[in-house]
């Protein structure tokens, strides 16, 4: 450690290359990073088991190419902060061709700016506001079907959720056949995501970019037909579509660049993925510490309670409202640090640099592993443990990356709070739960950890109703 920390402070100490191992000619590792993706530790204990046995920075060969994995929040800062455009986003080779190559995660630099402004207009207040109360209005359905079950699985519960949620913000689908068919379809194209590149029929890769091509043709009719009958209805839905289409039409009456249908399609399935995966985990993860943690879901049923009573039993939640929960607040940012739900970012050294006092080569591949940072006892103390209090104080400067930061910070940052946060108010007023499987092991095949139980839960009504009938 003393010799990992006098490297940090002096950059003339620089000592090369990461240490690491290339592996085997032209594969390099990448068998081993497979295996771990198919094990039930998930494809994260291929990071760890280098970290312990390399340090905060480590390099490996992964589809041919070297991969270098950072852990300390010093990188973290260079690598984020990116103020030279020393790096950019990427990821690899069959999470790109999956997401399509205009998708905000995967746009050359220029591009990404562009279409990053464009999607940004889309967060504003107002239409956050709108969809607090859809979703709210979907978690009381939601959960009154809990309570009539034996057994629920919440993860698959929560990506229902989740899922139906984004399709209605984004283009107000909500036809069960349609949503159906697209649910299972975006399902193959997250399973493909971390497969080998191979377009062999039975593989997972094959069998996502064939998903991928039908739900482009189902968001190219949606988006013909939108136009088609633009001005037509009394009252256009009102989602991000809508504005979309409203903000093109708006760029070339006045000469200025629009969206192409393609980075539209693109972004829109990039979005549903983005926001359904991501918080559909966060959610399922959030009930298994809290029943693993009663006296911080007292006091956070006592929270919850107080703003029930203040409020009309028959309004829904509003952004007030949530933005007045400051323990509840904290018990979603305790869980996302736990779960380190997106366990690492991607990079690409535009030009030679150095990290940690290591050499890193123009072209390498580099990953901020925000796992480690999150569970690195420097940073958080007792980080195993799940204490939302610890969140009483400010963070220390690049410590909490559950969203990242800087100029590639999630962009649905909010809309994923607010869900967290609507889930949490009805669940916890309204229900008290067991958690039947508490085994922790992370699902195979998934790009973001996500339990593979999907945390089994009883369901039982509290006495008193909370909730607008
Ligand atoms: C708990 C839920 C969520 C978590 C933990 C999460 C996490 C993240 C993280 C860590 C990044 C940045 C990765 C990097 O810097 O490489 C990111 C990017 C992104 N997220 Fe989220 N996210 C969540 C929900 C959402 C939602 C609901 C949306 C819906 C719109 C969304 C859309 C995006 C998009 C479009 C990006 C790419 C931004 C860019 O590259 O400019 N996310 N997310």
């Amino acid at each position: 450690m003393v010799k990992m920390l006098w490297r940090h402070n002096h950059s003339e100490s620089t000592v090369g290359s990461p240490p690491g191992n290339n592996g085997f000619p032209l594969i390099g590792e990448t068998m081993m990073f497979m295996v771990a993706i198919n094990s039930n530790k998930g494809f994260y204990d291929f990071v760890r088991i280098r970290r312990l046995r390399y340090g905060n920075c480590f390099k490996t060969n992964l589809f041919g190419e070297t991969h270098v994995f950072v852990s300390s929040t010093e990188s973290a800062k260079t690598i984020l902060n990116n103020d030279l455009g020393k790096f950019t986003k990427r990821y690899i080779r069959s999470i790109g061709e999956l997401v399509g190559d205009q998708s905000l995660l995967c746009a050359s630099h220029q591009h990404h700016k562009f279409i990053r402004s464009r999607l940004n207009n889309l967060f504003t207040t107002a239409s956050i506001s709108l969809f607090i109360t859809q979703f709210d209005e979907l978690v009381i359905q939601t959960l009154s079907t809990w309570e009539q079950t034996d057994t629920v699985i919440v993860l698959e519960e929560a990506l229902k959720m989740t899922f139906r949620a984004m399709c209605k913000i984004l283009m107000s689908l909500e036809s069960e056949h349609e949503l159906e068919v697209l649910q299972k379809d975006v399902g193959y194209v997250v399973e493909g995501m971390l497969a080998f590149p191979l377009r062999l029929p039975w593989t997972r890769f094959h069998k996502g970019l064939q998903a991928r091509e039908r739900i482009m043709n189902a968001l190219n009719k949606i988006v013909n037909e939108r136009r088609r009958r633009r001005g037509l209805e009394d009252h256009d839905p009102e989602d991000f579509l809508h504005y979309l289409l409203i903000e093109d039409d708006k760029a070339i009456c006045d000469g200025a660049p629009s969206l192409t249908d393609v980075q539209i399609k693109d972004n829109i399935l990039t979005m549903i993925i983005a926001g359904q995966d991501t918080t559909a985990s966060a959610i399922t993860w959030m009930v298994k510490y809290l029943d693993e943690n009663q006296e911080v879901l007292d006091k956070l049923r006592a929270e919850q309670l107080s703003i029930a009573e203040k409020t009309s039993p028959k309004s829904y939640l509003t952004l007030e409202s949530l933005n007045d929960m400051p323990y509840a607040s904290k018990v979603v940012k305790e869980s996302l640090r736990m779960a380190s739900i997106v366990p690492w970012f991607p990079r690409l050294a535009l030009q030679d640099c150095e990290l940690q006092g290591y050499k890193i080569k123009k072209g390498s591949n580099i990953h901020i592993d925000t796992r480690s940072i999150h569970l690195d006892p420097m940073v958080y103390s007792d980080p195993e443990k799940f204490i939302p209090s610890r969140f009483d104080e400010d963070s220390k400067p690049y410590s909490f990356l559950a969203f990242g930061t800087g100029g590639r910070t999630c962009l649905g940052m909010n809309l994923a709070r607010a869900m967290m946060l609507v889930f949490l108010h009805r669940f916890v007023t309204n229900y008290r739960w067991q958690v039947i499987d508490s085994d922790s092991s992370i699902d195979k095949w998934a790009l973001f950890a996500k339990l593979r139980s999907g945390c089994p839960v009883h369901v039982t009504r509290m006495t008193k109703n909370t909730t607008p009938t």
